[in-house]
This record gives structure tokens, C-alpha cells and sequence, in this order.
């Protein structure tokens, strides 16, 4: 009996010795990592990522990347009037909008690095005392979307099954024109190469679209957007202002003039246009880069259309696919494929 009490106090002395507990834990470590390493088949473990953080961060880079380019349209301006000096002023404005906001948005996807980021200006560097003053605080501006993030479900993926398109700055043309309505900045998730998630910031007007992929659309206050009810949309086809003639003319020919062609700057722009049912289809039939598309593709699957290239296909976004659509475009949130089925049968065959 006196044995038994004098072994009692023994045994939990060795049992919270603080050298031991640590022991302990080292050893359990060891064997969760090695399970880690080796208990999934002999691989390596997959890195998951928590898509509603990738969401987060690719909301905050269009943001920031959005507020330099409205910055430097601001200091530009007044720089091009009192040099008198347009057409240059135009090239430098363009330049430094587009690379400073590149570097901002790249600089905030860092934070995961396995990440496939594509972009334009993946090669161009910038030094940072040149990007410093256009830096948004992340705390400030995740403060003015957090609400619209935390509605966002919670889902988990591989980071190498993943990646993020960017477009730093969407019309680049229209805005060495000043034709603010039409910029945008955009960044895409995509899963598998096909794109879950768009946001489309407009720096002119402080507005962030975005939207999920079977989940729907939202603005940055956390507001969800409903859809225009079909017969409140107009007969648009919005084109791009560079090839309109091209498009009209088959246009005119599939719908037999009963259709408008209206011409604007930016796929971003383009694509927005739609959501908010002010067009219904936007038709594109030269070659298109696809960071100009991924986002806008997003937002318009998210609002239960499509995105299809001429022959019907879908585009394939994974990070080694070409950057390059050639194959023309049409989105359209209704119908897309029997218009399609026509549109076809206007073009000439191959
Ligand atoms: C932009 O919009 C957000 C709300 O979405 C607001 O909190 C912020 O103050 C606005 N910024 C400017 C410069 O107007
Ligand atoms: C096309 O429109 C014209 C009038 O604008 C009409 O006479 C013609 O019947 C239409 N054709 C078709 C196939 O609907
Ligand atoms: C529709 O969206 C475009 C692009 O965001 C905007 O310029 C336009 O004012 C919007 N129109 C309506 C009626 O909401």
C-alpha cells in the first residue's frame, strides 16, 4: 500500500518534466511528418489552398493595381498639359499605368508562392522606391471588401491545380485616349484551366465586380447582382472598337439588322456590359489575348453564361496553353450556342 503511494507521485514527476514533454512532442512531430511524407502513396504532400484566401488577395491586387493606374492617369495629365507634349506623354503614361500596376498586383499574389501567375509584364521590373507611393495599405483596403469576402464559401484545392490570369491594365488604348469608362484591371482564378473566379475593378469609377463560379455575382459592398430579366436587355452586340466593320457586316447578316452593333474599348468593359444587361452578346472575330478574357469569363459563367470560342470550344486556361485566342469569341449569358449554330452558318467555311 505504502509502495503504491510512493509510486504514484514518481511516475507523474517523470510524466511533467519539462525535458520530457519536450521529447515527446519532438517525437510526435517526427511521426506526423513522416506520415505527412510518407503516408499519401510515397508522394509528396500537395500544398491545399483555401480558394476564398486566393479570392481575397486577387481582390485586393485589382484594387491596388486600379489605384495606381487612377493615380498616374492624375499626375500624367497635368504633366502632358503643361509640357504640351501629347503623343509621348501618351507612351509614358501607358508604360508606367500598366508595369506599376503589375508590380502591385504581383507583389501582393507573392504571398503564394507556388502560385502560376500569367501575365503581360511577367519579365519587366520595376525598382520599388519607383512603385513605393502608389502602394494601397492591404489592412485599408481589405477593410472595404471584407464583407463581400466573408460571404464567400470555403473550399480547398491543390495549389498545383491552380492559377491566376491577370490583366493590369484592360484598354490600354482607349485610355492613352482618356476614355475612362473602358479601363479595367482584372485577375482570374482558374482551376484545371477553366476560370472559377473574375473580379473586374474599374479605377475610374471605384467598382469592383466579382464573381464565383455556381455561386453568382456580387459588387464590393457584399451586394449579390441579379440578372435583367431578358426582355428588359436590348438587341445590342457589343464589339470592339477596332474591328467593328468586320463583325457588323456578319452581324447584320445572322440577324438580319433586327440587332444594334455598338463599339467599345475593353474585353473587361465588354464583358460588364453584359452582366448588367445593358447588351446581350459580344461578339469578337480577330485575335485576343486570353488575360484579357479569363476574368470576364468568370463573371459571365458565374452568371449562368458562356464564353466559346467560333468553333464551340471553351478556352483552356492552364499556365502552358497559348496566351493567344484566335479563333474569335462569342460570350452571352443566354444562348450562346444556337447563336452560335447561326453565326456559323454567316461565316465563310474554313
Ligand atoms: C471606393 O469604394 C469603397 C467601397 O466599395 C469605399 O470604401 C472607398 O472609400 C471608395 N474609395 C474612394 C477613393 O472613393
Ligand atoms: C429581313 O428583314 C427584311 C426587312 O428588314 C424582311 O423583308 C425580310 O423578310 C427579313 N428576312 C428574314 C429571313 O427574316
Ligand atoms: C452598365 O455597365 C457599364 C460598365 O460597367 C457602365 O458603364 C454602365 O453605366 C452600366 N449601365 C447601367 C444602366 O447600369
Amino acid at each position: 500500500m505504502s509502495d503504491l503511494q510512493n509510486d504514484r507521485p514518481k511516475a507523474m514527476q517523470i510524466h511533467l518534466n519539462p525535458k520530457n514533454i519536450f521529447w515527446c512532442c519532438v517525437i510526435i512531430g517526427f511521426v506526423y511528418l513522416a506520415f505527412l511524407i510518407w503516408g499519401k502513396d510515397d508522394k509528396f504532400p500537395e500544398l491545399a489552398v483555401e480558394i476564398r484566401d486566393v479570392i481575397s488577395y486577387a481582390v485586393l491586387a485589382v484594387e491596388m493595381g486600379g489605384h495606381a493606374v487612377a493615380k498616374i492617369y492624375q499626375e500624367n495629365s497635368l504633366n502632358i498639359k503643361s509640357k504640351g507634349n501629347t503623343d509621348v506623354g501618351k507612351e509614358e503614361l501607358l508604360t508606367r499605368a500598366d508595369l506599376v500596376s503589375n508590380h502591385l498586383i504581383l507583389g501582393l499574389l507573392k504571398r503564394f508562392p507556388a502560385m502560376n501567375v500569367v501575365t503581360e509584364e511577367k519579365n519587366e521590373h520595376m525598382s520599388e522606391s519607383e512603385v513605393e507611393k502608389y502602394r494601397d495599405d492591404n489592412y485599408d483596403l481589405w477593410l472595404n471588401v471584407r464583407g463581400a469576402l466573408e460571404k464567400i464559401p470555403s473550399q480547398k484545392y491543390d495549389f498545383s491545380r491552380m492559377s491566376i490570369w491577370i490583366d493590369p491594365l484592360d484598354a490600354t488604348q482607349e485610355f492613352t485616349e482618356g476614355l475612362l469608362e473602358y479601363v479595367t484591371v482584372m485577375a482570374c482564378v482558374t482551376l484545371d484551366g477553366k476560370p472559377v473566379f473574375g473580379a473586374i475593378y474599374r479605377p475610374f469609377y471605384n467598382e469592383t465586380i466579382f464573381g464565383l463560379v455556381n455561386w453568382g455575382l456580387m459588387n464590393s459592398q457584399g451586394e449579390k447582382i441579379a440578372l435583367k430579366s431578358p426582355d428588359k436587355v436590348p438587341k445590342t452586340i457589343i464589339v470592339s472598337r477596332s474591328h467593328t466593320g468586320q463583325v457588323k457586316d456578319l452581324a447584320d447578316k445572322v440577324f438580319n439588322g433586327t440587332y444594334t452593333v455598338e463599339k467599345a474599348g475593353g474585353a473587361g468593359y465588354k464583358t460588364l456590359r453584359l452582366i448588367n444587361g445593358t447588351a446581350e452578346f459580344y461578339i469578337h472575330t480577330t485575335a485576343i489575348k486570353k488575360w484579357d478574357l479569363c476574368a470576364g469569363d468568370a463573371l459571365i459563367r458565374a452568371a449562368g453564361g458562356e464564353l466559346i470560342d467560333l468553333d464551340g470550344q471553351p478556352l483552356d486556361y492552364s499556365p502552358d496553353s497559348e496566351v493567344v485566342n484566335k479563333k474569335g469569341l462569342l460570350m452571352a449569358i443566354r444562348n450562346p450556342y444556337s447563336v452560335l449554330s447561326r453565326i456559323r452558318n454567316h461565316m465563310p467555311p474554313k
